[in-house]
């Protein structure tokens, strides 16, 4: 990524993770919204302790900054384990791996963040480790190659993903529990705004916190870095209490509309509309006119685009429906016939 984006979800610099830290809830108690996943997480949760096993490795899968990280951390707190966290990307021989698994006590954690992202001869060491808790090492090679076959004790490996479709068949088959994160409805951002507000000490009236979950694009990491420009502003212009003018007035400096739309959203739907007519177009041709990688741009941009209906996929092609032409005021859009699904 190459600059600063409001709604950024990833690139977290160090202050940003310090701020999110704080307010990362702890418990499942503590979590607000994903009714259904957390329900289910405390069943599987409980049955595991009571049987006196490791919880069954689990899949957090869905858009950027919905929880996936938080909720694998509280797996294992509620677990009462420790978590080793590490990355797809960060794993690139299986003997980065192997160092990770054979220090695992019973139950720990094993997260992996962007799990799509493992390259696949750690993937292929993974299979066992995930099915019979044990490893194969292959020491020396050519004729004198052998292979170690090394016990590992049970333990959960929780990954999490943006993208489950790319995941191999039989790495997905490996994981016994899989819980798909989707938008936040904007009660359950009012509260975690609200929530937050309380652990940052900063005072904030119930509509300005209802505008801030307006325009958090159903995600709580937004919310969050949302209220934190508010309050910055709400310091420096006005008396320390965040009200609904206010928070209006600072999300209008930071470029972020009624919908929770910014610069970067609104560019690539007027893309698609004026150099495009509106679609279809590939995702690589936007990709090369906005200068922004396809994956930014399938990742951070386009699904919630997706949610509110302004785009829709086709097999041509993304196309800006008449929904996006309304908000942006453009005139023309799609018409009946010319759009096929
Ligand atoms: N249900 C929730 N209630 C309150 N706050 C939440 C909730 N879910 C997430 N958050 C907040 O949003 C932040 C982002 O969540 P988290 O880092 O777990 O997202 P993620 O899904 O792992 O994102 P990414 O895919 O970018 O890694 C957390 O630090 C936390 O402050
Ligand atoms: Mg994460």
């Amino acid at each position: 990524m190459t600059r600063e984006r409001i709604i950024d979800n990833s690139a977290l610099s160090p202050e940003d993770e310090d701020f999110i830290l704080n307010l990362r809830p702890q418990s499942l108690d503590e979590i607000i919204g994903q009714r259904d996943v957390i329900e289910k997480l405390r069943i599987s949760i409980q049955a595991a302790k009571e049987r006196d096993d490791a919880h069954e490795h689990t899949l957090f899968y869905g858009p950027p900054g919905l929880g996936k990280t938080t909720l694998a951390h509280i797996v294992a707190s509620e677990m009462g384990t420790r978590l080793v966290a590490t990355s797809g990307p960060a794993l690139v021989r299986s003997g980065d791996l192997m160092g990770i698994l054979t220090n695992l006590k019973a139950g720990d954690v094993l997260f992996i963040d962007e799990i799509h992202r493992l390259p696949t001869i750690v993937e292929e060491f993974i299979y066992p480790a995930m099915e019979d808790f044990r490893v194969d090492f292959v020491v020396d090679s050519g004729p004198y190659a052998k292979t170690i076959n090394i016990e590992l004790k049970p333990f959960t490996l929780i990954g999490a993903t943006t993208r489950a479709g790319l995941l191999s068949s039989p790495l997905r088959d490996r994981f016994g529990i899989f819980h798909h994160l989707d938008f936040y409805n904007d009660d359950d951002l009012t509260a975690i705004a609200k929530r937050s507000a309380k652990i940052l000490n900063v005072e904030i009236k119930d509509n300005a916190a209802i505008l801030l979950a307006c325009r958090s694009r159903g995600t709580p990491r937004i919310a969050n870095r949302l209220l934190r420009r508010v309050r910055d502003y709400t310091q420096v212009k006005a008396d320390g209490k965040i009200n609904k003018e206010i928070a209006e007035k600072a999300l209008e400096l930071e470029n972020v509309d009624k919908l929770g739309l910014d610069g970067l959203d609104r560019k690539f739907l007027t893309t698609i509309i004026d150099i495009y007519n509106g679609g279809p177009v590939g995702i690589e041709t936007i990709s090369a006119t906005l200068q922004e990688e396809p994956d930014v741009l399938s990742e951070m941009v386009e699904p919630f685009l997706l949610k509110i209906g302004f785009l829709s996929r086709t097999k041509r092609g993304r196309h800006a429906t008449h929904l996006a032409f309304k908000h942006l005021g453009k005139s023309g859009g799609p018409q009946a016939g010319l759009f096929e699904q």
